[in-house]
């Protein structure tokens, strides 16, 4: 698939990379798509509205209330129509405006009544993009689903160098084709995702759990099926609805999903282990439900088996072992102790002490491991594209001479 025929509702807002936007304009019409631009009144200083209509062969529209077509309204039919918006170069101040919910212009306004995706593309000074209400308004609406074009490092126009850069046009181009094109590196893989929490029975109505929604490993199941996989996800009871085309194995205890994991594990091309899995379950679980006695209950718990470990140990040439690490401390250190002991091939670590991480969250925020270390460092971002920035990473390990395993 490419961007021909689809509609891209480009934002324009005023700092000195408004001159760029003339070339992303340009090169996204030539490549078939239907361009509409709103420019904020600051990058009309910048930038001549007339250079984007003629661009993009259509009105450029800077005022809610210039109305042209008693037909519609325009900040909602720009807002309807777009297949995607991308706001190139986005200001620290368009950032907060869509951050907070502020709608006090044409590119604003419709920046809310849109449903459609979202791409920012940021240009600004560096102490600006680092600065903490910047990044932390940039936080926000990445939880919100929003993708970000990072900004490049060199020569600012405000005589800085530094992060800060916009994106150069024929990237943010490519950033849109990669948009349009379903990733479909997974086509022909067999992978199985764990999710969710394991329940370990004391008696007949009682057990021992944690916090796992089975949210992250659901995702990384819809990702892997979107990116073409067969997917079969082994998950611990969870409220998730499952996602189309997936096959569910539904389990309870560490002892079940083992059983689940191992029975398949020949026939795969990658595992991923997101479950959170009971380290330990009661030595004796009780046929009837144990009456209340004692001042005192003592219960003994007893080793589960460690099924990513058994997954480590009985990898083989060309099968990719990806495990989580759930921790509160020394991240790193535990991290690559566990890819290490477990024999991972990529160890994802969320510091599950962070509020936007970990358990039941809709975000997460994780580092990447593998033997060598630090493979990548993810900012927050939604559950679905950690699972997205991870699949890809596999999908890429497994395309390397020798499946990428080790
Ligand atoms: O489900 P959510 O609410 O979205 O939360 C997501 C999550 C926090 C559960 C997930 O991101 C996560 O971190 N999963 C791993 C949690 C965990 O159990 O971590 P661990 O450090 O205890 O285990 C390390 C690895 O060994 C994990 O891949 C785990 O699946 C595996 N393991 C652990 C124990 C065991 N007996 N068998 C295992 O296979």
């Amino acid at each position: 698939m490419t961007i021909k025929g689809k509609s891209i509702l480009l934002g324009v807002s005023g700092g000195i990379a408004a001159y760029k936007a003339a070339a992303v304009c340009s090169k996204l019409a030539q490549a078939g798509a239907k361009v509409n631009v709103i420019m904020t009144e600051s990058a009309t200083k910048f930038l001549a509205p007339l250079t984007l209509q003629t661009l993009s062969r259509n009105r450029v529209v800077t005022d809610t209330f210039d109305e042209q077509d008693p037909a519609v309204v325009s900040h909602i039919d720009l807002a309807d129509h777009a297949d995607l918006v991308l706001i190139a170069p986005a200001t620290a101040n368009v950032i907060a405006k869509l951050a907070h919910g502020l709608a006090d212009d044409m590119l604003s306004t419709t920046l809310l009544a849109t449903t459609a995706p979202i791409l920012v593309a940021p240009a600004m000074n560096v102490h600006m993009y680092a600065h903490p209400a910047v990044q932390a308004n940039m936080d926000l609406l990445r939880r919100r689903g929003v993708r970000f074009l990072e900004p490049g490092e060199g020569q600012l126009a405000c005589g800085y160098v530094g992060k800060g850069r916009l994106m150069e046009p024929e990237e943010i181009v490519a950033a849109v084709q990669a948009f349009f094109t379903p990733d479909r590196t997974l086509q022909g893989k067999r992978v199985l995702v764990t999710a969710g929490g394991t329940i370990e029975r004391l008696d007949p109505v009682r057990y021992l759990t944690n916090d796992s929604s089975g949210k992250m490993g659901y995702a990384l199941a819809e990702e892997a099926r979107a990116m073409g996989a067969e997917v079969v996800l082994v998950s611990g009871p969870s409220a998730l609805p499952v996602p189309a085309g997936v096959e569910l194995v539904p389990v309870q205890s560490a002892e079940d999903m083992k059983t689940a994991v191992l029975d398949r594990l020949p026939a795969l091309d990658l595992v991923i282990k997101a479950a959170a899995v009971a380290d330990y379950r009661p030595e004796v679980t009780a046929d009837q439900k144990i009456k209340k006695k004692d001042e005192v209950l003592t219960l003994r718990l007893v080793k589960n088996p460690d099924i990513l470990q058994m997954v480590g140990e009985r990898k083989q040439p060309g099968q990719l072992v990806i495990g989580f690490a759930a921790e509160t401390e020394n991240v790193a250190g535990y991290a690559m102790d566990k890819l290490v002991r477990k024999n991972c091939d990529l160890l994802v670590a969320n510091d599950v002490s962070k509020d936007d991480a970990g358990f039941g969250t809709d975000t997460n925020i994780v580092t990447i491991f593998d033997k060598n270390g630090v493979v990548e460092e993810l900012p927050v971002l939604a559950k679905q594209e950690v699972a997205r920035r991870i699949l890809k990473l596999a999908a890429s390990r497994m395309s390397q001479p020798g499946g990428g395993t080790s």
